[in-house]
């Protein structure tokens, strides 16, 4: 069996860098600066470890084939998680002021829980796991999974990474934080009301919950 690394295919530049900022504006409502810098160089360093250039180029899905949006890229989904995340917490945070929210972890972990899409939806990837399931599995890492290993990689705290595998199926097999909970929501909440406004494609919608009756688009 031939072994494979997961590891960058290019240098992390300032241009990557840039493109990041330039495609997902919301990183910067993380208010932490150490921490905000982290975050960009975790998608630019999830980015090179694909053939994918920018947020921009990678398929708008939630998952690799399902469900797929009638149009947009990956960046219009996480950048509305970020911002959805601000609804749902700010609401909270001003009905009952007494709710504690860690913002630091909270917008980190928004912004990174996708930062493992890269990875999973890559071409040369998925072609190579479809070859030989057996092998490789299908996929290696889910993108949930190889997003934690992005955050730990670039030296984000674990309580961010925690966001980025918890976020999807495998929070159902661990305890989440409060702030893993939030963004969560988001991300569940902005698939099945994009579903529900008919934003998903009706090939797709069905994946997302079985009582949802998608509006015509
Ligand atoms: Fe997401």
């Amino acid at each position: 069996m031939q072994h494979h690394y997961a590891r960058p295919r290019r240098l992390v530049t300032d241009d990557v860098r840039a493109a990041v900022l330039e495609d997902f504006p919301e990183i910067a409502w993380i208010p932490d600066a150490g921490l905000r810098a982290k975050a960009v160089e975790a998608w630019g360093y999830a980015l090179c470890c694909s053939d994918f250039n920018r947020i921009t180029d990678i398929p708008p899905e939630g998952n690799p084939g399902a469900p797929v949006l009638r149009r947009g890229t990956q960046a219009d989904h996480v950048r509305g998680v970020v911002r959805y995340t601000k609804a749902i917490a700010e609401e909270f945070a001003q009905s009952y002021p007494e709710c504690v929210i860690d913002w630091d972890v909270l917008y980190a972990g928004a912004v990174c829980h996708d930062v493992g899409k890269p990875f999973e939806f890559d071409r040369a990837n998925r072609q190579r796991w479809e070859a030989d399931p057996a092998d490789s599995g299908m996929p290696t890492f889910r993108h949930s999974v190889f997003g934690m290993h992005v955050c730990l990689t670039v030296g984000l705290p674990d309580e961010v990474a925690h966001i980025a595998v918890g976020h999807s199926f495998e929070g159902l097999h661990m305890g989440v934080s409060t702030e893993c909970t939030i963004v969560r929501q988001a991300d569940h909440g902005w698939w099945h009301l994009a579903g529900a406004l008919g934003l998903v494609t009706p090939e797709t919608v069905g994946v997302l919950s079985a009582n949802l009756r998608a509006r015509s688009a």
